[in-house]
Order: C-alpha cells, then sequence, then structure tokens
C-alpha cells in the first residue's frame, strides 16, 4: 500500500486554548521553537508523505505563509551570514507543488473537515494527521504506522490507538479488540468502534488517537454522515460506517503522545520536547530547579 497523500485538519476553533487562539490558529502554537504545524508535517515527511493537504478555515492564512518562502528574511539573514537559521528554514521548506489547501468555511466536525479534502485526495489511500497531537519518538507515530500498512491487504485501514484510564472513555472514540497481528505484535484487528461511549459500555480502554490511514471509499460515507457527538460530524462515525466492509486494524505505537489541543498538554508538551533538546536540555532543567526551590 503506497501512502502518498496526507491531509491536516486545521479549521478548528481551539476553544480549549483561549484565548491564545483567538486571533492566531491553534495549529501555530509554538512547542520549543516551532509551531505544532511543522512537527506533523516534519513526521509525514519522515513517513515517506510526498504531499501535504491542509484543510484550512478564517484566520488560518498564517499557515499557509509559513510554508512558503519568505524572500525578505532569507536575504536578511543571508547579509549577516546567519547560516544555521537559513539551513534551518530550508529543512523545513516544502518545494513547489507539494502543498494545498482547501477551506472547510465551517468548522463542523473532523470527519466535515476530512470530507472537504476528497478533490485533492482522490482515489488512493490516504493519511490524516491531527496537528495538536504529538508524539515524541523515533521514529513517528505515522512512520510506525505505514511501515504495518505495507505488509497488510491493500483495503486495509488503520488508527493509531492508546491506552486511556478505563473510567474516562466516555470521552474519548474507543475501539474494541480483534486477533492480534501474527507477525507486528503492536497491531490487531478492530472488532467495532464507538465515539464517547456511555459510561460502563466501552469495549475496552483504547482511545483512538490523531493518526489514521485511510482507503478513499470513508469520502462516500462522510459526504452523508449526519451529525453526532457534540453536534459535529465525526470521523469516527464515518469510519463506523467503512468498517462495515473494510478491515481496520489499530496500532498501539510507540512514544509518548501529548495533547497540545489542552493547556495542561500545552504545558507538559513543551518541557518534554525542551528536555529533549541537547542546546537547551541543562539549561531548561537547571530553571525548572530553581523555580521549584530545590
Ligand atoms: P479538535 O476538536 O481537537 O480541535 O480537532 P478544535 O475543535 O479546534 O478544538 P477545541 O475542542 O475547540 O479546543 C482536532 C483537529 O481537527 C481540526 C482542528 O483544527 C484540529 O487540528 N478540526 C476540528 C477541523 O479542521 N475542523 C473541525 O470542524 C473540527
Amino acid at each position: 500500500m503506497k501512502i502518498r497523500k496526507a491531509v491536516f485538519p486545521v479549521a478548528g476553533l481551539g476553544t480549549r486554548v483561549l484565548p491564545a487562539t483567538k486571533a492566531m490558529p491553534k495549529e501555530m502554537l509554538t512547542i520549543v521553537d516551532r509551531p505544532l504545524i511543522q512537527y506533523v508535517v516534519d513526521e509525514a515527511r519522515e513517513a515517506g508523505i510526498e504531499h501535504f493537504i491542509f484543510v484550512t478555515g478564517r484566520n488560518k492564512g498564517v499557515i499557509e505563509d509559513h510554508f512558503d518562502k519568505m524572500f525578505e528574511l532569507d536575504e536578511n539573514l543571508k547579509s549577516r551570514n546567519k547560516s544555521k537559521e537559513i539551513e534551518e528554514l530550508a529543512r523545513f521548506q516544502p518545494g513547489a507543488g507539494e502543498t494545498s489547501f482547501t477551506r472547510q468555511q465551517s468548522p463542523l466536525g473532523l470527519g466535515h473537515a476530512v470530507w472537504c479534502a476528497r478533490e485533492l485526495v482522490g482515489n488512493e489511500p490516504f493519511a490524516v494527521v491531527l496537528p495538536d497531537e504529538l508524539v515524541l519518538n523515533s521514529p513517528g507515530c505515522l512512520k510506525q504506522m505505514i511501515d504495518i500498512a505495507n505488509g497488510l491487504d491493500e483495503r486495509s485501514n488503520l488508527v493509531a490507538v492508546e491506552e486511556v484510564p478505563m473510567e474516562l472513555t466516555h470521552q474519548y472514540g474507543i475501539c474494541g479488540i480483534g486477533e492480534r497481528h501474527p507477525t507486528h505484535s503492536t497491531a490487531f484487528t478492530i472488532d467495532g468502534m464507538v465515539e464517547k461511549p456511555p459510561r460502563g459500555t466501552s469495549p475496552s480502554n483504547l482511545s483512538i488517537t490523531g493518526r489514521y490511514i485511510l482507503q478513499p471509499e470513508i469520502f462516500k460515507i462522510l459526504e452523508t454522515q449526519e451529525r453526532g457527538a457534540g453536534g459535529e460530524i465525526q470521523l469516527t462515525d464515518g469510519m463506523i460506517g467503512l468498517a462495515k466492509t473494510q478491515q481496520f486494524y489499530g496500532v498501539e505505537f510507540e512514544g509518548e503522545r501529548h495533547d497540545c489541543g489542552s493547556k495542561p498538554g500545552f504545558l507538559r508538551a513543551n518541557i518534554a520536547y525542551g528536555l529533549q533538546r541537547p542546546d537547551l536540555r541543562d539549561g531548561l532543567r537547571k530553571e525548572m530547579l530553581r523555580y521549584l526551590g530545590q
């Protein structure tokens, strides 16, 4: 299965991190020294993705700018011999024609955002990556999934899953566990999915997280998908429809997941990613100990 395209839904309002997101897109929130959206584009590139599709909305234009060339900045850095900065900017710069942008118009839910990318994706399997969820690991979460997808039947769908406390399952999209894959111990067939199951009814404590590999047949289902939990068109509901005719696999990825769309998750991610950086680690640790009075 060749996965060439990734869809990044970035049209949400980010209400959990207001007021930061009043005028600035949530996906541009900065973890250490780069915006969330850059981490996930880098993760997708590492996984072999060749085309990056952004489903944007109003007030999100700066995301497009972030992936464009900035001639004034480049010239200024050149004239000041700032070669480290020039290299850093060049490293994440997508090539001409590697990005596409489309608008969701109204934030009707994740399922609707993915459906908005249908013409850009076309008739091939694709990845969906949620920028507010970062997974700290090398190889990245999407690469782990694509490595597994390569050995599966061409019509397979995959979702990344993570354990959550059983008493909190009513807050998540949850999947039931079928059979373990004979060679990939982190993968299993999914035996049912449910969005926000009422307390006491959850089939497992494995929640569906922000990385998906989907077959293009999902678009036909999303086209007529009705609003579900929270009054939004839910991707999980679309996947439940697709699971009637196609196989879904869960992948228990390696790595620490950070929900950067919540205030505690955003703060924790800054510390975790800062402590990973050889150039910042020691100074950060010293400052943290100083603040904690140790
Ligand atoms: P979230 O539910 O985490 O984002 O969706 P949100 O709605 O912006 O956040 P809160 O709950 O109000 O704080 C995950 C991803 O899906 C996108 C978001 O931009 C985010 O990257 N999304 C969500 C859309 O593109 N469109 C939508 O209608 C909803």
